[in-house]
């Protein structure tokens, strides 16, 4: 394997390689613009521009963890020479650099993965699990306030290339809630139309959205709302779905199902009684809390290409999130409802638009050495 981008992502993934927590793979090159970046990996192959390393023959696989833009361009250089790929989420910064990469994926020998490690977490497994089997019927409403991805400006100023419409694409729809809204569709099927309100550096000194609130219709007739932000501390992080069986809700890490006996629609329709309700259950629902975990989608991968196991999180289902941002961003921006699915050319122009006429000076500077898995760790 080899690791392309070695930011504060590409070395959390090379430290756990290195100390063999995924059976069946060794870590041979990386790669790095930064020749500094490259220093504490001597005892392996490494190379200045992924071109290098994807044609070295060093390695069978390499996972993307550059900035988003670089996903596509890498991800397609490394797909064109017979690579198996695993890239970062977002697998793309919009709909149709998603499908350019995912067209370059042409040799069905080649696993192509993404890293959506929520999805190993058991209380998102739970929640699908608990949907698809019918425990809640048909699904009503979706509400998912996910305001604890709280950033100070430190944070913005840590990369040229964050929050700029040219170096990263977007803002808090891009960066922080890929795994969001990758579990909503997961567990709640496709959205149908979308009406979003983005405002543009509320809260910091950036040009891309970092407050978000979204209306959204699910295919399967669902409404929903979902709440961002990275501006707003303490913040919320609940999910709450409503069913025609009943109310499930994840918060402070605790799923909640309080269970109707019967269908609401079958009591509305059969009860004599004007203010009747059905009986109700609190369910406890039970998982392992050992949380979401990198090196398990990476094992996943590997076991993908070793002995043909299903993928967890195939990059062909990356698309629904990266498409999902964009209509929120482009709804807002319009000022109008986005029927699903994307016009992702419109999108496209649309931020190459945005690209042209930024005026925004961007500030970078040095941050404290802190613990960057904080950021995952705590959802
Ligand atoms: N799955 C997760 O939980 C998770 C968490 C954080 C970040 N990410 C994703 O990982 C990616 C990187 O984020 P980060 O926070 O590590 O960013 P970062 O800025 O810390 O690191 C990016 C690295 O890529 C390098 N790079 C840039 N251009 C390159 C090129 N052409 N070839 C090789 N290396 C190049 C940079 O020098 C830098 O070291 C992003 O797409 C982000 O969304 C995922």
């Amino acid at each position: 394997m080899g690791i392309v981008g070695l930011g504060n992502m590409g070395r959390y993934h090379a430290d756990y390689l290195l100390q063999k927590k995924v059976s069946g793979c060794e870590l041979t090159a990386v790669s790095d613009a930064i020749p500094a970046n490259l220093e504490r990996y001597r005892q392996l192959k490494t190379f200045e521009r992924s071109e290098d390393l994807i044609r070295s023959g060093a390695v069978d696989a390499v996972l993307i963890a550059t900035p988003h833009y670089l996903h596509t361009t890498i991800g397609i250089d490394a797909l064109e020479h017979g690579l198996h790929v695993l890239v970062e989420k977002p697998i793309s910064v919009h709909k149709s650099d998603c499908e350019r990469l995912l067209g370059a994926h042409r040799d069905p020998k080649l696993v192509f993965g993404a890293m959506f490690q929520m999805r190993t977490d058991p209380r998102y497994r739970k929640i699908k699990q608990l949907i698809d089997q019918g425990h809640l019927g048909q699904i009503v409403r979706v509400n998912w306030i996910i305001t604890d991805w709280y950033r100070t400006e430190a944070y913005y100023a840590s990369g040229g290339w964050r929050a700029t419409w040219k170096g990263e694409g977007g803002g808090v729809l891009l960066n922080q809630c890929p795994h969001n809204l990758d579990l909503l569709i997961w567990c709640c099927g496709p959205v149908a139309r979308v009406r979003g309100f983005c405002q543009l550096g509320r809260f910091h000194s950036i040009e891309v959205e970092d407050n978000v609130t979204a209306y959204l219709e699910f295919a399967r007739g669902a409404t929903g709302v979902f709440v961002t932000s990275t501006g707003e501390t303490p913040g919320t992080n609940r999910f709450e779905i409503a069913g025609e069986k009943g109310r499930l809700v994840l918060e402070h890490g605790r799923i909640s199902f309080v269970r109707n006996e019967v269908s609401m629609f079958e009591f509305s329709r059969s009860s004599r009684a004007g203010f009747a309700r059905p009986e109700v259950w609190n369910v406890d629902v039970p998982f392992d809390p050992s949380g979401a975990q990198h090196h398990l989608i990476v094992q996943n991968f590997v076991d993908a290409i070793s002995s043909g196991a299903r993928l967890l999180a195939p990059a062909t289902e990356g698309v629904g999130s990266v498409e999902l941002a964009n209509a929120i961003l482009y709804s807002s921006l319009i000022g109008e409802t986005v029927e699903m699915p994307l016009d992702g050319g419109a999108y496209e122009r649309k931020l190459q638009q945005l690209i042209a006429e930024s005026r925004h000076e961007k500030v970078v500077a040095e941050v404290a050495t802190e613990d960057f898995t904080q950021s995952f760790n705590r959802q």
